[in-house]
């Protein structure tokens, strides 16, 4: 007898420490997951075929485009989302404040994708050059800033602080 196609599943995923249990249709991406279903809209959604990097998240710890992935295909995984980056008090984590501090945004569309990748990039490479940055960010576009602030933070941050 021959199967039903699944058309939908429960999925279990980790964000920024909260455990959401969640039926999905199996063709949601996870992007859509997480703006539409979860309301976590800090993740942006730039061209949703995986060439702007504005959806970037990081799954266990890799940057990831959320838009290239399939929220089923996230289950049982830990995700963490430009929500997840400041501290419980608000306070900003160093690669933020070095955004701001180095003007390494203008419209901010592009930001939450730069920041979830470069935040991968600091914790495997805590003290990157700056050719390791843009290789990095060569992912993310921005259509604002000329890139050289948002590199410049980076850098910055790996090297200690938002000065
Ligand atoms: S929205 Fe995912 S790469 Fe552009
Ligand atoms: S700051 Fe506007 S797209 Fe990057």
């Amino acid at each position: 007898m021959a199967t039903t196609p699944t058309t939908s599943r429960t999925i279990s995923v980790e964000i920024n420490g909260t455990t959401y249990e969640r039926e999905v249709p199996a063709s949601r991406l996870l992007v859509h997951f997480l703006r539409d279903d979860l309301d976590l809209t800090g993740t942006h959604v730039g061209c949703d075929t995986g060439s702007c990097g504005a959806c970037t998240v990081q799954l266990d710890g890799a940057a990831v485009k959320s838009c290239c992935m399939l929220a089923v295909q996230a289950d049982g995984a830990s995700l963490r989302t430009v929500e997840g980056l400041a501290g419980e008090d608000g306070e900003l984590s160093a690669l933020q404040q070095a955004f701001h501090t180095h003007h390494g945004l203008q419209c901010g569309y592009c930001t939450p994708g730069m920041l979830m990748s470069a935040t991968a990039l600091l914790e495997r490479n805590p003290h990157p050059s700056e050719d390791e940055v843009k290789l990095a960010l060569q992912g993310n576009i921005c259509r604002c800033t000329g890139y050289w602030n948002i590199v410049e933070a980076v850098v910055a941050a790996g090297e200690g602080g938002a000065q």
